[in-house]
């Protein structure tokens, strides 16, 4: 089967939306974006939403311009200018994607946060082993536990160590940070200057010739952990159904012995 043809056979009807967020500025959001959008994009029809007016995840998209497999571009603009909600916009990529990635700008907070928590399905956090960012990155998880919308709607976190250098002293006390607060940490990412010349190209670190054997473990245990988050959605969601016919089965039931 042809990577076209594979994809077209996983497409379905409602697709998973990521967000990657963090109030602190370059700790590796757009990173985690396009190198996500280019992991999953083997698998399945991907579309990235920039709402960043930086627009550094849609100018990686222009440097991409036809490369395979494609990556849908949703252009934020109209959303900006209040012409459209998110909602519509998501139902639009929705009916043609399978993952909609959605790159936010720093300092993202109430009311902007509120409205995207509710079409996201997984919030990945990327934080990087600085004292500032772990600080930075606390005040984030605080609010967004305390935010009305999400405590209204929970969405599955995770936290993706970007930027490592393991066995330095930042690296262990990002370790001790993000064990206090029990969010998964379902990746991390080397420091590496393939992040750079990927980005350069319009590509993937995955695309490169080069993919060290590190870095494609450190990705394929994300990826994981996402087909699994989605794997228990569907579950929860036949679970659903089923206790929904039960009681309208025991209604009826109910209703006819009377
Ligand atoms: N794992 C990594 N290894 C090496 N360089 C990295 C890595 N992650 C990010 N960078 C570099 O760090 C810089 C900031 O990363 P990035 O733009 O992804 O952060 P950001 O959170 O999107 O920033 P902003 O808040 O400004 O949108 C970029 O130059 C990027 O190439
Ligand atoms: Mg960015």
């Amino acid at each position: 089967m042809t990577e076209k043809a594979a994809v077209r056979v996983l497409k379905r009807a409602k697709a998973t939306h990521i967000m990657i967020a963090n109030a602190k500025g370059g700790v590796g959001k757009t990173t985690l974006t396009t190198n996500l959008a280019s992991q999953l994009s083997r698998i399945a029809p991907v579309g990235v939403m920039d709402l960043d007016p930086q627009a550094s995840s849609s100018f990686w998209l222009q440097l991409r311009g036809k490369r395979d497999p494609q990556i849908l571009s949703l252009n934020s603009k109209e959303f900006d200018r209040g012409q459209v909600t998110r909602s519509w916009l998501a139902h639009q990529v929705s009916q043609r994607v399978n993952y909609v990635i959605c790159d936010t700008p720093a300092g993202l907070q109430s009311p902007k946060l509120d409205q995207l928590l509710k079409d996201t399905d997984i919030l990945l956090i990327p934080v990087a082993p600085s004292q500032i960012d772990i600080h930075a990155t606390a005040g984030f998880v605080k609010s967004l536990l305390l935010n009305p919308q999400y405590r209204a709607r929970p969405v599955r976190l995770g936290v993706v160590m970007n930027r490592v250098k393991r066995n330095t002293l930042s690296f262990q006390k990002l370790e001790k940070f993000l064990s206090s607060l029990n969010i998964p940490v379902v990746g991390l990412l080397r420091d590496t200057q393939s992040y750079l010349r990927a980005v350069e190209e319009g590509m993937g670190i995955n695309e490169l010739r080069s993919f060290a054997e590190e870095d494609r473990k450190g990705w394929s245990q994300i990826i994981q952990w996402i087909r699994h988050i989605e794997k228990s959605r569907e579950v929860e969601a036949l679970e659903r159904k089923h206790a929904l016919k039960t009681i309208e089965a025991g209604t009826t039931q109910l209703l006819d012995t009377h």
